[in-house]
Order: structure tokens, then sequence, then C-alpha cells
């Protein structure tokens, strides 16, 4: 398994780039499913999450080009015959958002058969409001053996009211939807920018949609969708990730080919924080650091709200401000695993229930530590990036999930990270997706 090297205390200084949204690239990825046609994504980053769903697709029949692609940053799916259209839990175990691939293939196929994703480190990540939206369309779901069974003979619409805010139950139900008989109203939607980034490749291809990105969704099925080719949006949580870097070592950095648009919790925040950021233009954003970070409290909530995702990223940041910070969990149940490992290099942080109380500024002791989920991982290297002396970081195959070239991009603005080990290592069997 590989492992980070890393030597704390230089500032960050230079331009960093983002790459494509790994959490747009899933649910679009899932969007070929709904036609014969070839359907080809740019900006898509190479990080392990778009391997299993590329591998995924490949076993249901999908002609996919698998890690030895030619252009790297794009793919090109064609699903003109799904042999197979079935999600093994082999691959469903890493990888819980292959759950995306169930409302897409009853539209497609009229069948389904998709391994329950499980749990995974950040909570237990159920699905019954996938379920529930797609039985009111029309699906007959069964479970056995702990695979989800679904038949329909057509989707129809209907209106659906989420009882909770889900991301990609939104999208699941959104690719359910636009091959449905008649129209379907959702409400209550995620707000999140990978919703409207899967909306206007499906229109792209053809379908019907209206509303995407707000909380009231409207979908004319059509009969059938066509191909598309579509750049999906940069990563959100990469971007704010690399604010935080540029804050927490007290660096000077522009983070490049982002959206400005999308990361208006996060620029608040840091601006809260006592850092200095300016939006440089609609895909740059510049981020320099005072004197002395100060204390400011986050609570995660849905979009437009603080990120859950960015929320171990910003605890790291909190151990250097001054003063008391408050960090809220209102999303999942279990996103607390980063704490230990932050207290083992010497932060001062007391958890209790959904509520984390840091204390700054700590100084940070290189310490050896552990990922244990992908956000969680970024949190430790913001961490070991300001520790004295060499953190080295274990299982950094959870980071690899979703950071593409994470270390290069770090070491080309001044960190100072050796990846020790077999980049290809294989992956832990407790391995479960975030
Ligand atoms: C998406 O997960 C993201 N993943 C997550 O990013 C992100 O943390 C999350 O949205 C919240 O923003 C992808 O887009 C692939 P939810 P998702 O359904 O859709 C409960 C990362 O680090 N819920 O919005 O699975 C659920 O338990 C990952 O990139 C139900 O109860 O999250 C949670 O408490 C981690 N029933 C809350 O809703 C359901 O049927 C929000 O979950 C679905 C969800």
């Amino acid at each position: 398994m590989d492992k980070f090297v890393i030597r704390g205390g230089n500032p960050l200084v230079g331009t960093i780039r983002v790459s494509g949204a790994k959490n747009s690239a899933l649910p679009c990825m899932a969007a070929a499913i709904l036609t014969e046609d070839e359907v080809t994504l740019e900006n898509i980053p190479q990080v392990r999450d778009i391997e299993t769903e590329r591998r995924l697709l490949a076993s249901m029949g999908a002609e996919v080009e698998l890690r030895e692609g030619k252009q790297q940053d794009q793919t090109t799916i064609c699903c003109r015959t799904l042999s197979d259209p079935v999600a093994r839990y082999e691959i469903v175990k890493t990888m819980r958002a292959s759950s995306l691939v169930l409302g897409p293939l009853i539209a497609r196929t009229g069948a389904a058969r998709v391994a329950m994703p499980g749990g995974c480190a950040i909570g237990g990540r159920p699905i019954d409001l996938h379920i529930k939206g797609l039985e009111k369309m029309g699906a007959v779901i069964t479970q056995e053996h702990g695979y989800l069974e679904a038949r329909a003979e057509r989707l129809r619409g209907a209106h659906l009211v989420f009882d909770k805010i889900t991301v990609t139950g939104t999208e699941d139900l959104l690719m359910a939807a636009v091959l449905a008989e008649g129209d379907t109203l959702m409400e209550n939607c995620a707000l999140e920018p990978e919703v409207a980034d899967l909306a206007a490749l499906l229109n792209a291809m053809g379908a019907r949609i209206e509303g995407a990105g707000t909380a009231t969704i409207r979908v004319h099925g059509v009969s059938s969708l066509h191909g598309a080719r579509y750049r999906i949006n940069p990563d959100r949580i990469e971007a704010g990730t690399f604010l935080i870097a540029g804050a927490i070592t007290g660096g000077d950095l522009i983070v490049s080919n982002c959206n400005a648009a999308h990361l208006g919790a996060a620029i608040a925040k840091l601006q809260e924080a006592g850092a200095r950021i300016d939006v440089l233009g609609p895909d740059a954003v510049r981020v320099r650091a005072v004197a002395q970070l100060s204390a400011a409290d986050i609570s995660t909530e849905e979009y437009p709200g603080f990120p859950t995702d960015m929320q171990a990223q910003y605890m790291a940041l909190a151990t250097q401000a001054e003063g008391v910070s408050l960090v809220r969990e209102n999303i999942f149940e279990n996103r607390f695993m980063h704490v230990q490992e932050l207290v083992r290099m010497g932060a001062n942080i007391k958890v209790d229930g959904s509520t984390a109380t840091v204390r700054g500024p700590t100084r940070l002791d290189s310490a050896a530590v552990m990922c244990s989920d992908l956000r969680a991982s970024a949190s430790l290297v913001l961490a070991a990036l300001v520790a004295e002396g060499e953190t080295i970081i274990d299982r950094v195959y959870h980071m690899d999930r979703g950071y593409e070239r994470f270390e290069e991009k770090l070491i080309g603005v001044g960190a100072q990270i050796q990846r020790l080990g077999n980049v290809f290592a294989p992956r832990d069997p407790a391995e479960v997706a975030g």
C-alpha cells in the first residue's frame, strides 16, 4: 500500500490547476447507459473511482477504454449492447456511487440487478430514497442476497418529493425520468452543481429537463436519447482543498481551472478565518494567508452551504487558527475519522456527538498516521504540510480515489512530498467507498 512522506514547513506559492469533478463524472458516465450511441466526456479526472466506474460499465457489456486510454482527460463510453446489466458486489463494494447505474439500467433495459452498496467509513449510506422514487415511477424492486432486483415495463412519470435532500438520489431518479412515459415533477432536489452538470449532459443527449440546480426539477420523458460530447465542471472540492492548503501553509496560491461560482461557502469561511481571498476571474481564485488565522465555526449543509466534503480539510485549518472553532457535521453520522489522527499530530480537538471543538493554534508534530476515507486523507496531508518534521501517511489509496495527481500538483507549488510503495498496490479488501 502506498504511503506519503511529507516534510512540513513550506508555504505553497504559485498556480495549482484543478481537475474535473469526480462527482460529476460518475453520474455522467452512468448516463451513457441511456443511449446506444457514443457519449464522450471531457475534463474527466484520472482517479480510482473513475476507473472503477469504467470497469463497472465494461462488466455490463459497455465499450469503454480502461486505464490505458489515449486521451487521459476524456472518456468515450458506448452502451450499444448491455449484455449483462448487473452491478456486481465485487465492484460496488469499492464504490457506493455504483448505485448511480440503477435508474439508468431500469430506464434503458427495463431491468437491473445491482448490489446494495452497504455502508462506508463515513456512514450507513442508505439508498432507500432512490428505491422509493423508482417504485413510485412503476419499478418493482425486491432485495435478495444483498442485491436489488428491479423490473419495469416502462417507467412512468410521477410526482416525487424527496424526504431528505440526496445528491445521487436526485441524479439517479433524474436519469430514470428522462426516458419515462410522461412528465416527472421532482421536489426537494439537491442543488449541488453536479446535478446541473448531469442535467446539461442529458439535455445535450436529447432529454427535456428544466430546473436542474434548483429544488424543483421538471422532466418531460422522451422515447430515446442520442450520443453527445460534453465537458464536465471543475472539481469544487479539490479547489476548496487547495484554497485551504494555501491558507494553512501561509502561502500565496492561485487555484486555476476552477469554477469560482461554486466556491462561495468555502471562500466566505476562509475570509472569516482571516485568509485573503481574491477572485481573479470565473476560473481562478487567489489565496494569501495573513499573520494569524482566526477561529471560525462551520456547520456542514447541503449546497450552497458549507460542504460536508470540505469539513475534514477545514478542521486541519482550524488547528492553526487562534481561538475555538466549532465544527458541526450535519450530513453524515461518522465523518470525524480524521480527528484522532490529527490529535496524534498534536491537535487539540474534542468530539461530542456531531460537533468537534477545535482549540488553536497548536503546533503539529510529524507522526505516522493513516487515511480512513477520501476527504480525511486530504485533511491529514494539509496537517502534514504545516507539521514539524516528516509525517508518514499510510493507505493513500483512499486519496487516489478522488484526487488526481495530488502530490504532483502540491510539489509543483513547493510542497515536500514523496510517495513510497507500489503505485498499483492491491486495494485493501476493507476499502469501501465514500
Ligand atoms: C454525494 O453522496 C457525494 N458523492 C458525496 O461525496 C457527498 O459527501 C454527498 O453527496 C453529500 O454532499 C457523489 O456524488 C458520488 P446523499 P450521496 O445521498 O449522494 C442520506 C466524496 O467525498 N440518504 O446526498 O451518497 C445519507 O445517509 C463523497 O466525494 C438517505 O437517508 O450523499 C446522508 O445522510 C463522499 N437515503 C444524506 O442523506 C438515501 O436514499 C445525504 O446523502 C440517500 C441518502
